[in-house]
């Protein structure tokens, strides 16, 4: 399949130029900015973009390409296209110059198209552009051509006379430069001449002809199934391809939702039918290793150590019940793998997120089915497979979940009172019809007692708040501003209906600088 590789030099939105080449029916892939160059050769890329990113090219430790990069895309012929710090690069490499400007310029400017030229094609004379950026080229290197200029921007896109080197001073890749899709798609189309084969039917496919190579004929694959889209479509598409050789594990580990434990299992054992659905009823074991532990990192941890106890033991049992038992199938998906890249090189823990850390003794070798896939695709292929809509669209719910959403020590009471809750809530935005339109929706458990007054008795109750984000990928998130008959239809139900509550709080907190979970 033809492929672009975005190469990533930090820019924050590197993520949205590989996905708006797929949008447009390429395969892309993003890359550290430094990988080695056999690497690249390795994927054999029809085209590359160098990303945008925070530095400037003269910074002592300004990020580059690894040593032999451009002399490989020329040798080559692979075209390049650099946007922002990508566009500087190019120039720095070949010799032109670049200023810094004294105010970093951001936001929309009018860009000036005097030629016509196929990396613009389409464009008007003037088209709004979105800029963010703080250096700029005022001098070319030889056989480079002015494309377009802004007021501020001498040299706003070029390109070289050989057909493989372009670049854009401004951003493609946001939906704030409406001409953004036509550029990228000049691109691919008469620039690098792609073919455009990324297509999810085709995807689908290919992979279970993959899935069934990989895993062999006799050979079994094991799956710890959440309920969460991501696990739910991996083990669809691993039933379609190998059937009853798939043995998914649910474990309900005391910390899911209202009935969360039967609607899975209905799912997949009755509607699905898949035959080796173990279930694991591990609530006590949790409960009992949770007691009266309030910390949230420690509470993640527990809850990470716990789950793969008793998830290998399960495995262990079912080894030996089933012979060749070769593999273990994870729901890891694209953004999974960046973000894990990403943050080993930080310093900065945030959250420790990821709940499933393989014992390094393990013998399964790991498949992951859908690890070059954004979450969309996978709901696209969920539906394509027939997954209910349900669990499609269902918001994201976290690994260690209640567990998290109730502050302070967790006990049955309070898990009682914490699903109550929130089931009604999920309950009216559903029925408001707004569910799918958000990130998230859920009541979180805070350990505070408050007076009220119900009917002639005073009253002595927690405290609930409700937290419902709009966001694009968790990243950054804002508190849904959700009309106020809604939330005070919810609170009321809340307050009426659960024993145990007797205030409801709005969480009016947007993601940065919180957090969208409360733990
Ligand atoms: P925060 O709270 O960091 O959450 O803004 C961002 C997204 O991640 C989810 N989340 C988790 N998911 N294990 C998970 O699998 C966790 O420990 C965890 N903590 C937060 C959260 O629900 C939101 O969608």
């Amino acid at each position: 399949m033809d492929k672009i590789i975005v190469l990533d030099f930090g820019g924050q939105y590197t993520h949205l130029i590989a996905r708006r080449v797929r949008d447009l029916g390429v395969y892309s892939e993003i890359l550290p900015h430094d990988i080695k160059i056999n690497k690249i050769k390795e994927k054999n890329p029809n085209g590359i973009i160098l990303s945008g990113g925070p530095n400037s090219v003269y910074d002592k430790n300004s990020p580059q390409v690894s040593e032999g990069f451009f002399d490989y895309i020329l040798k080559e012929k692979i075209p390049v296209l650099g946007i922002c710090y990508g566009f500087h690069l190019i120039i720095h490499e070949f010799g032109g110059k670049i200023e810094s400007k004294r105010f970093k310029e951001y936001g929309l400017s009018d860009l000036n198209i005097p030629n016509a030229s196929d990396l613009l094609d389409g464009f008007e004379r003037k088209e709004p552009v979105w800029m963010s950026h703080g250096d700029q080229v005022v001098q070319m290197p030889k056989d480079f051509e002015k494309l377009a200029f802004t007021d501020t921007c001498p040299i706003a896109a070029y390109k070289n006379i050989n057909n493989l080197l372009y670049g854009v001073q401004f951003h493609p890749e946001v939906k704030h430069t409406p001409k953004g899709d036509i550029l990228l798609n000049n691109f691919l189309s008469n620039i690098v001449n792609a073919k455009k084969e990324w297509k999810l039917e085709n995807w689908i496919d290919q992979e279970i002809v993959n899935i069934r190579k990989q895993v062999g004929i006799n050979e079994k694959v094991i799956l710890g199934l959440s309920g969460g889209v991501d696990s739910s479509v991996a083990a669809i598409l691993l039933h379609k391809a190998i059937g009853e050789r798939l043995h998914c594990i649910f474990v309900n580990n005391g910390l899911l939702r209202k009935n969360e434990e039967f609607e899975v299992q209905q799912t997949f054992k009755e509607k699905l039918g898949f035959k080796n659905f173990h279930y694991i009823d591990a609530e006590q074991n949790f409960l009992d290793k949770l007691e009266n532990v309030e910390d949230p990192e420690e509470k993640r941890k527990i809850i990470g150590h716990e789950f793969i106890k008793v998830f290998e033991k399960k495995s262990i049992k079912l080894e030996k019940e089933y012979p060749n038992i070769e593999y273990l199938a994870q729901g890891t998906i694209y953004p999974d793998r960046i973000e894990t890249a990403a943050t080993s090189k930080s310093a900065a823990k945030i959250k420790s997120h990821h709940n499933l850390t393989l014992p390094d003794d393990m013998t399964l070798k790991v498949i992951e089915p859908l690890s070059d896939l954004y979450k969309d695709e996978v709901r696209r292929i969920g539906l394509n497979l027939g997954l209910p809509k349900g669990i499609i669209n269902r918001h994201p719910f976290p690994g260690p979940g209640l567990a998290v959403r109730i502050i302070g020590s967790i006990t049955k009471e309070r898990l009682e009172i914490l699903r109550n809750a929130d089931t009604i809530l999920i309950e009216e935005i559903k029925k408001a019809g707004i569910y799918d339109n958000l990130w998230q929706a859920f009541c979180v458990f805070l350990p505070l007692k408050t007076v009220g007054i119900m009917g002639d008795f005073r009253t002595y109750e927690y405290l609930c708040a409700i937290r419902i984000v709009e966001s694009l990928d968790a990243m950054t998130a804002n508190f849904a501003k959700i009309d106020w008959k809604l939330l005070e239809k919810i609170s009321s139900r809340i307050i009426n209906e659960v024993k145990g509550i007797n205030r409801v709080v709005y969480d009016i907190s947007n993601k940065p600088p919180s957090t969208i979970e409360f733990e």
